[in-house]
C-alpha cells in the first residue's frame, strides 16, 4: 500500500493506476477505522480493480463545542488494518493540504441537508458536501462507498455528485452493527461499560417501531412509543423522525420510508436508521 500526504503525489499514484486500466473505488472516511469501514473496502473491492482510502478528520464539518479535538487519531493501527485489506492508496492529506491558506470555497446543498441532523448541527454537512466534493475530484473514482449509518449524509453526497455532474457512481453500503445490534462507530468508544449497555434501546426502538409501521400502525404512534423508549434508556433525544428515503421529505406510506434517530447517551451522540418498507396496496 503507498501512503501519500501531498496532492501531486497522489495523483501520480492514481494515475499509475489508471495506466494499468483498473477501476478505481474511494473509501473516504475519518480515521478510528473499525468493522464498518472494512465492510465498506471490502465491497469496493467488488466493484473495482484498485481501492484508494482516504482519512482526514475534517474540521469543516465540526461546530464549535464537537468532539473535533477528540476524535480518536489511529494512524498507525489504520494503516495497518488498510495494508492487510490489500488497499492500493492512502489518501491522507494534512489540513493545509486539504485546506490551503485562502481556501474559500463552501458547498451547501438544499433541502437534504436541512432537517434531521442539518438542523441539529448547523453547517455540518456544507463541510460534509465540501470535502467529500474535493476529495472525489482529488482521486477521481469510478466509484465512491459511503455507509448507510449515516444515511442522510448519503443522501447529501447523491444529491450533489447529480447537481453538479461529477463522473461517479455512488454506493450505499449496509451498516454493520455489533451482535446486540449497536451500529458501528468510531464514537461508540466514548460510551462507558453502563451507557453501551443502554445504548442497545436505540437500534431496538427503531426496530420495533420500523416494524410497527410496516404493520399499518399509526407513525405517530409508533414514533411516540419509540421516544419512550429511547428516554427510558436514559437517552437525550434530538430526534426521532420517519421521512421519505430518497428525499427525507414528508413520509408516504406508498413509498420507501426510513426511520431516523440521534440522541445523546452522555456526551455522546449517536445516529441510527432503518428502512421502512412501503404498505403493500390492496
Ligand atoms: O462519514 C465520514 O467519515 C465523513 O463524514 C466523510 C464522508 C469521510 C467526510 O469527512
Amino acid at each position: 500500500m503507498q501512503t501519500f500526504r501531498q496532492l501531486d503525489m497522489l495523483r501520480q499514484g492514481v494515475a499509475a493506476l489508471r495506466g494499468e486500466g483498473a477501476r478505481i473505488a474511494l473509501v473516504p472516511t475519518m480515521g478510528a477505522l473499525h468493522a464498518g469501514h472494512l465492510a465498506l473496502v471490502e465491497e469496493a473491492r467488488r466493484v473495482a480493480d484498485q481501492v484508494v482510502v482516504s482519512i482526514f478528520v475534517n474540521p469543516t464539518q465540526f461546530a464549535p463545542g464537537e468532539d473535533f479535538e477528540r476524535y480518536p487519531r489511529r494512524e498507525a493501527a489504520d494503516s495497518r488494518m488498510l495494508a492487510d485489506a490489500d488497499v492500493a492508496i492512502l489518501w491522507m492529506p494534512p489540513t493545509e493540504v486539504m485546506y490551503p491558506p485562502g481556501h474559500a470555497t463552501r458547498i451547501a446543498v438544499s433541502g437534504v441537508s436541512s432537517v434531521l441532523d442539518g438542523a441539529h448541527r448547523p453547517g455540518h454537512f456544507d463541510g460534509v458536501a465540501t470535502v467529500v466534493a474535493k476529495l472525489l475530484h482529488q482521486v477521481r473514482p469510478d466509484t465512491a462507498l459511503f455507509g448507510e449509518k449515516d444515511y442522510q449524509q448519503l443522501c447529501v453526497v447523491r444529491r450533489m455528485v447529480a447537481d453538479l455532474d461529477i463522473d461517479v457512481t455512488i454506493r450505499g453500503v449496509t451498516t454493520q452493527r455489533d451482535d446486540d445490534g449497536l451500529a458501528l462507530s468510531s464514537r461508540n468508544i466514548y460510551l462507558d461499560d453502563d451507557e453501551r449497555v443502554r445504548a442497545v434501546a436505540l437500534p431496538r426502538a427503531l426496530g420495533v417501531a420500523a416494524r410497527a409501521i410496516e404493520r399499518g400502525d399509526p407513525p405517530e404512534a409508533a414514533l411516540g412509543a419509540a421516544r419512550e423508549t429511547l428516554t427510558a434508556a436514559g437517552f437525550a433525544i434530538d430526534y426521532v423522525e420517519l421521512v421519505d428515503a430518497g428525499t427525507l421529505e414528508t413520509f408516504d406510506p406508498a413509498r420507501p420510508g426510513r426511520l431516523l434517530a440521534a440522541a445523546r447517551m452522555g456526551a455522546t451522540r449517536l445516529i441510527d436508521n432503518v428502512a421502512v418498507e412501503p404498505l403493500q396496496q390492496g
